[in-house]
């Protein structure tokens, strides 16, 4: 028998890294991570033990935390996800902080490419009001998102198959907001690190990584009503080719966004008031 304190501590040194060997733990144990301050003298049983070893060596051999666990925590939601979805990154909260500056009382949101529903169900989650449609050509990625509404009681969201804007052809939002796949079809990240384990569907996007950027944008000012925003997240190093792809459609006021990290995290433009 091991107690808590040190078998969390091993698997901190095996790993390389304490937080992920304490998600670990709390996922095995159906605890919050606070939970091990008051409990780090308890014995863990046999089947604890057993079942955390398993799992602290399937992050050793290079499969996510959020892949072994089923969950990542996005904007105040914990979020269900697998292998048909790409894990929520932090960097993308800023898209959902840019949508809550620009979305106007009532207004009607698209989220292109939702998967596990990130984007949507945060601005659903903050703005009651709004009408919030989101769409994926992935359906295990939809029945994830579907899932993940029903978690956080916002089945008010509405979801669809849709290849970009197919499923909405007659429509038009106040914002449209894409996280899109962005990276070079080429990058030798996508064979590393936790991007082996995520659809490549939802990461690479042709030569250039601009693809799907391309094609969301050149959609854009037909699904917008007048003074209608696009805002797209993109690569740390795309923020002029995003601008320069935004400049040549008949949108305006082309900007990019930077996360905390001061790097170029989002760009966007909108529509002419007519
Ligand atoms: C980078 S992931 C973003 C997922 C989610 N919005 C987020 O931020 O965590 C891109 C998503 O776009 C979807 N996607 C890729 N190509 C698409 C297409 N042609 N039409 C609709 N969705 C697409 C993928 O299935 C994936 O879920």
């Amino acid at each position: 028998m091991t107690d808590v304190r040190t078998i969390l501590r091993q698997a901190a040194e095996a790993l390389g890294d304490r937080l992920e060997a304490e998600l670990l733990l709390a996922h095995v144990l159906g605890v919050n991570r606070a939970w091990f301050f008051a409990h780090a003298d308890d014995e863990l049983g046999t089947d604890a033990t057993a079942a955390f070893g398993g799992l602290v060596r399937r992050r050793a051999e290079g499969e996510p935390v959020a892949y072994i666990t089923g969950t990542r925590d996005f904007w105040s939601m914990t979020l269900e996800v697998g292998p048909a979805t790409l894990i929520p990154r932090p960097e993308t909260e800023l898209l959902v902080e840019l949508v809550l500056e620009r979305l106007p009382a009532g207004g009607r949101v698209l989220d292109l490419g939702t998967g596990s529903g990130a984007i949507a169900l945060a601005v659903a989650k903050e703005r009651p009001d709004a009408s919030v449609t989101a769409v994926d050509f992935s359906e295990p990625a939809l029945v994830v998102a579907r899932r993940n509404a029903e978690r956080h009681g916002l089945q008010r969201v509405r979801f669809a198959a849709s290849n970009w804007y197919s499923a909405v052809v007659d429509e038009r939002f106040d914002v449209i907001v894409s996280n899109p796949p962005y990276i070079e079809s080429s990058d030798a990240h996508l064979g590393q690190g936790d991007l082996r384990f995520e659809p490549s569907s939802a990461l690479a996007s042709g030569a250039d990584g601009l693809d799907d950027i391309r094609r969301i944008a050149s959609g854009a000012s037909a699904h917008l009503v007048d003074g209608g925003w696009l805002l797209m997240e993109h690569g740390w190093n795309q923020g002029q080719a995003a601008r320069s792809i935004l400049e040549r459609t008949d949108l305006m006021d082309v900007f990019t966004a930077q996360d905390l990290e001061a790097r170029d995290r989002v760009s966007g433009a909108r529509l002419a008031v007519r």
